[in-house]
C-alpha cells in the first residue's frame, strides 16, 4: 500500500515539474515573437538568450515595478515574481 502511495506521489511531483516547464516554454514562445534572434539588431529588443541572467532579472523586476505604461509593463501584468524566476531559470539555467 505504501509503495503505491509513493509511486503516486512521485508521479504527481514529476507531473507538476513537467507542467511548469511546458507552461514556461509557452510564455517564452510569446516573448520570442518580438525578441527574435534577428531582432537583436533592433535597439532594446534583444534575443533573450543573449542577455545575462542578472540583467534579465533586474530588467523584469523594474518593468514590473515601473509606473509608466510601456510594452513590457503590460506584458508582465499576468506574470508574478515566481514566473519571472522560472523564465530566468528556463532561459539561462538554474544556479
Ligand atoms: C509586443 C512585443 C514584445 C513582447 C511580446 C515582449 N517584449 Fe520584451 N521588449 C519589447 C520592447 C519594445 C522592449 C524595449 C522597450 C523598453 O525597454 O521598454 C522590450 C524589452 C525587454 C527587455 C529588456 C531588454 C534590454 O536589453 O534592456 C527584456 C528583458 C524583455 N523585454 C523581456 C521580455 C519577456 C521575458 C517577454 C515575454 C514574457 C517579452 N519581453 C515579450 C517588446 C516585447
Amino acid at each position: 500500500m505504501n509503495n503505491i502511495l509513493l509511486i503516486f506521489f512521485c508521479f504527481f511531483i514529476f507531473k507538476q515539474t513537467l507542467g511548469d516547464e511546458i507552461r514556461t516554454s509557452m510564455i517564452i514562445n510569446n516573448c520570442n515573437l518580438c525578441h527574435t534572434d534577428t531582432s537583436d539588431n533592433v535597439k532594446n529588443i534583444p534575443y533573450l538568450k543573449n542577455l545575462e541572467k542578472d540583467y534579465f532579472l533586474s530588467k523584469m523586476y523594474s518593468y514590473k515595478k515601473e509606473k509608466e505604461n510601456s510594452v513590457m509593463k503590460r506584458i508582465l501584468i499576468p506574470l508574478n515574481e515566481l514566473d519571472i524566476i522560472e523564465m530566468a531559470d528556463y532561459l539561462y539555467g538554474e544556479d
